[in-house]
């Protein structure tokens, strides 16, 4: 593989969040950083057409900077038809119109590294969208032809082709496999598509693509970008021969059995995926020849898969740089798994010298604060309707500040999900007729699907759309509870979840805890999850959360600088979190 010479960043990032910032020693700004998640169609609508854009991100960024963050990841806000909510992709070199304009994106990088805010995007290179150049080319273009190597395209089996290739489904439902017409009319050949009809398989097979991507990776590079988050990382390249298989493929699995095994199947994490990573590593590496850990820019991971120790094979040190801990974000609000989880993700990071990540929501699942109101043992639902058992909105609440609180005091580096500094839950009564996720359409409404945590957010109580938008629009719409949780109610309000996330991250920041070694602590229930983080900066910070009905005792000698919750008669109630030191 080939990799250019190379370029510097048009825009640096100022030293808050450099690599020797105060607090985190030397280490690289990656391997600490809390990076928020910005779901940009719900985040914040600038041209008041009810969908969020990059100007409305921009205008928000002094927001993330007092919020106290490291840097954001943007989902997709490329050029798309919007099948799977920008997932799905026409041009990697083109923002979409909704979303705004090249020097929209252009304005909102240069003023995030004013603040000293890094940015991730987002590269979704397992598919590209139907309405890709390359696809329409491939349709127009022969069987067999260059244009149709790009993609997966196969005949069909039984007598006259008109059964699938093989027996996959998709993700998202329904076969995984759709036939074409060809040019000439006639019932042609078949393209694999693991999610949606509008989301074709490319070939990463063939060169032509590896160089394609090389090639999007220096576009956004050049323009500044700081890394990129990568779309279903393990699935790019298939199994040779493309065997059947039973289970099927799911990429957002509650991390039961069934999905743990479906997450093995032919479709993902195939040896030769990581060859492709270490080809981009190169490509990000030489836009840092002089080796600053502040110029490096990252790529991180999104592959769901059985175990911590197969996650952590894509941060071998050639390859990523992170990847999503999904493991933790599956784990029951139960200390034992709890303790076993933190142990094994910091040993299994460490072992390829890599930092691990902690995260607790994003857009593909339940907001923890929905989903740990749920009845203890509940298998993690994928998206909760009306007429489904609701959650239990105060305990998912005062749990979901318990386990962000735990979070944040972890050594490695933590993604948040817009709107959880809110203590935004689902919504759980969305009227099917507004729904968007491909998931409920293709399962027939078997699936509830995403939209329940893509809900726009509240910035005003009294606003119209809270405050997302300038109209009385917003593209799905936002349940009554979000008036209260709205960002000006909370702001300044002792206690609220907003000022309790910003007291976490500057705390997390003068401690320099996500540069931290974590000791963990006998002697307590256990139900009580008890650690002390050594920082880089500070004293030591002692994090005791106590998931059992017995009020716990605070040990003497500390201080409380921190509780998810208030405490009852000096003692730390169930389902609270604190850092004392
Ligand atoms: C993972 C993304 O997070 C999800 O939203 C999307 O639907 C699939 N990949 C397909 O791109």
């Amino acid at each position: 593989m080939t990799v250019p010479s190379t370029t510097t960043s048009p825009t640096t990032v100022p030293a808050r969040t450099s690599g020797d910032a105060p607090g985190h020693g030397s280490t690289a700004w990656w391997r600490h950083a809390v990076i928020y998640q910005v779901y940009p169609r719900s985040f914040a609508d600038g041209d008041g057409d009810g969908v969020g854009d990059l100007p409305g991100i921009t205008s928000r960024l002094p927001y993330l900077r007092e919020l106290g963050v490291d840097a954001l990841w943007i989902s997709p806000f490329y050029l798309s038809p919007m099948a799977d909510a920008g997932y799905d992709v026409a041009d990697y070199r083109a923002v979409d119109p909704v979303f705004g304009t090249m020097a929209d994106a252009d304005e909102l990088l240069a003023r995030a590294h004013e603040l000293g805010l890094r940015v991730i995007i987002d590269l979704v290179p397992n598919h590209t969208s139907d309405e890709h150049a390359w696809f329409r080319e491939a349709l127009d273009a022969p069987a067999g032809s260059p244009a149709r190597e790009r993609y997966v395209f196969r005949d069909g089996t039984g007598p006259d082709g008109s059964l699938p290739p093989n027996n996959w489904r998709s993700v998202f439902g329904g076969a995984a496999w759709t036939r074409v017409t060809e040019p000439d009319g006639t019932p042609g050949q078949w393209y694999l598509h693991l999610f949606d009809s509008k989301q074709p398989d490319l070939n990463w097979r063939n060169p032509e693509v590896v160089e394609e991507f090389h090639d999007i990776l220096r576009f956004w590079l050049d323009r500044g970008v700081d890394g990129f988050r990568v779309d279903v990382a393990h699935s790019l390249v298939k199994a040779e021969g493309l065997p059947d298989w039973e289970e099927k493929a799911v990429m957002a699995g509650g991390g039961d059995d069934e999905s743990a095994h479906a997450n093995l199947g032919p479709m993902w994490d195939q040896e030769e995926v990581h060859e492709i990573y270490r080809g981009w590593r190169q490509v990000l590496d030489s836009y840092n020849e002089t080796g600053d850990p502040a110029h490096d820019r990252i790529l991180c991971a999104e592959a769901w898969l059985p175990s911590v120790a197969r996650t952590m094979r894509f941060v071998r040190p050639d390859e990523m740089h992170q990847a999503f801990n999904f493991h933790f974000l599956d784990t029951a609000w139960q200390a034992e798994d709890l303790r076993d989880v933190v142990t094994e993700s910091l040993e299994e990071a460490a072992a390829v010298g890599a930092p691990t990540t902690w995260v607790l929501s994003n857009h593909d699942v339940v907001r923890h604060a929905t989903r740990l109101g749920l009845p203890p043992g509940t298998r993690r639902p994928n998206g909760i309707a009306a007429d489904d058992p609701q959650p239990n909105p105060v305990l998912g609440l005062r749990r979901a500040r318990a386990a962000t609180t735990l979070m944040l005091a972890l050594p490695g580096s933590a993604y948040l999900y817009n709107g959880e500094e809110l203590g935004l839950p689902d919504h759980t009564a969305l009227p099917h007729d507004v729904r968007q996720d491909p998931a409920f359409f293709r399962t027939r409404g078997e699936e509830t699907g995403r939209d329940g945590c893509r809900v726009p957010i509240p910035w005003v109580a009294g606003a119209p759309a809270y405050g997302f938008s300038e109209e009385e629009r917003s593209w799905l719409p936002q349940p009554l509870v979000y008036g209260p949780l709205a960002a000006d109610r909370q702001e300044g309000v002792a206690g609220s979840t907003l000022e309790l996330y910003r007291t976490l991250l500057r705390l997390r920041r003068e401690h320099g805890l996500g540069a931290g070694r974590l000791e963990w602590l006998e002697g307590h229930a256990p139900s009580v999850v008890a650690f002390r983080v050594h920082g880089a900066g500070g004293r030591p910070m002692t994090v005791l959360a106590n998931l059992g009905a017995d009020p716990l005792a605070l040990p003497d000698g500390l201080e409380v600088l921190v509780a998810s919750g208030r405490l009852e008669d000096g003692l730390v109630p169930q389902d609270t979190t604190v850092w004392l030191a």
